[in-house]
């Protein structure tokens, strides 16, 4: 009923039980006739554990024809579950008759018993597992913020992350238990999928952890980290402040993290052992060895103490010269 909401827009159930998700008698089980399924590379969410369904009206099915720009008939509707340690928060996202996409979210009561429809700015819920006690649930402007950028606002409902080619290097990916592509076709759900797809899968291509889409990610992160120090620490000169702003860029500390990479890269036959996995990163340090926590925390007592009075908006490598 789009114009009849607050602003013109469209309203919404007040429960969650109302958008078809779940079973009304028994909220906490998913209505008979929603499709499962799970997602190459998910968004991470501070942990929070997620489950996924789709329903598409009686009788119609998605246009794959141009697999960057799936066409989803008026009706689609997809719900993303999120969970600590209890139930959340359920994403709502609906295909209108006029063709318009709406997005909304529903809060769990602590019982798991229903859900009803959060604040469109969005609202905070307190959650013990959750970092800090809370959970931040979205508002409808953040929706559209992640959602609309792309050509199509589903961004997890794709071929690339519905293959059944699932990358290992996925960060939390998870088991390709639910639907796959071709399970979709096969039940006509998804039509006009181009045929290579079907015979051939598609899979983010992972050639090395360097070539890693999750290390694309990384290396995109840590790039913004390094504009971000310089631009704070010209903004908190300029305004006086009195604030200076650096980073450091560790190199590879034996930590949980550090460990693990030597295991992941072993796993990955990259190496014969996380042993040898380690021995290559020392065989790349001029210094010729690992990093140690305090290395870190001695160049980082540096930058802060008064020593590095005229130091601001670098990003100091604390690597045993490995990165040169
Ligand atoms: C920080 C970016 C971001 C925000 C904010 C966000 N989403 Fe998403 N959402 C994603 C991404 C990326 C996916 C696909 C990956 C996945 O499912 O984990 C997704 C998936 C979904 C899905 C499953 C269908 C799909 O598009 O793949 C629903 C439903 C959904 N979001 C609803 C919402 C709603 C409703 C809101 C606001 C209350 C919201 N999202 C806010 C990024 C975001």
């Amino acid at each position: 009923m789009p114009g009849d909401g607050p602003g013109g827009g469209p309203v919404f159930p007040s429960r969650l039980s109302e958008t078809g998700c779940v079973d009304p008698a028994h909220p906490d089980q998913p209505a008979s006739g929603l499709v499962p399924y799970g997602v190459n590379v998910e968004l991470w969410s501070d942990g929070a554990t997620k489950r996924r369904w789709i329903s598409l009206p009686a009788g119609t099915s998605i246009d794959a024809s141009n697999p960057d720009a799936w066409v989803f008939p008026a009706g689609t509707k997809l719900w993303k579950e999120f969970s600590m340690g209890r139930r959340v928060e359920t994403r709502y996202i609906e295909r209108t008759a006029d063709g318009e996409w709406r997005f909304a979210s529903y809060v769990w009561n602590e019982q798991g018993t229903d859900a009803v429809l959060a604040s469109e700015h969005g609202m905070t819920v307190a959650i013990a597992t959750a970092r800090n006690g809370h959970y931040r649930v979205p508002g409808e402007y953040d929706c559209r913020a992640c959602h609309e950028g792309a050509s199509v606002p589903v961004l997890g409902f794709s071929a690339l992350q519905l293959s059944s080619d699932r990358d290992p290097m996925a960060p939390h990916a998870e088991p390709a238990t639910s639907i796959d592509l071709n399970q979709l076709v096969a039940q006509g759900l998804v039509r006009n999928l181009p045929k290579t797809l079907i015979d051939f899968p598609p899979r983010i291509d992972v050639r090395s952890p360097v070539d890693a889409q999750r290390d694309k990610d990384y290396f995109a992160t840590k790039s913004a980290i390094d504009r971000l120090t310089r631009v704070s620490a010209m903004e908190a000169g300029k305004l006086g402040y009195g604030v200076r702003v650096n980073c450091v860029y560790p190199g590879l500390v034996p930590t949980i993290m550090g460990s693990q990479l030597a295991v992941d890269c072993a796993e990955l036959g990259l190496f014969p052992s996380p042993t040898h996995a380690v021995e290559a990163v020392v065989g790349l340090t001029p210094l010729g060895r690992l990093g140690e926590p305090a290395d870190m925390a001695d160049a980082v007592a540096f930058l802060a103490s008064d020593a590095a009075r005229f130091i601001t908006g670098v990003g100091l490598p604390v690597d045993g010269g490995m990165g040169m």
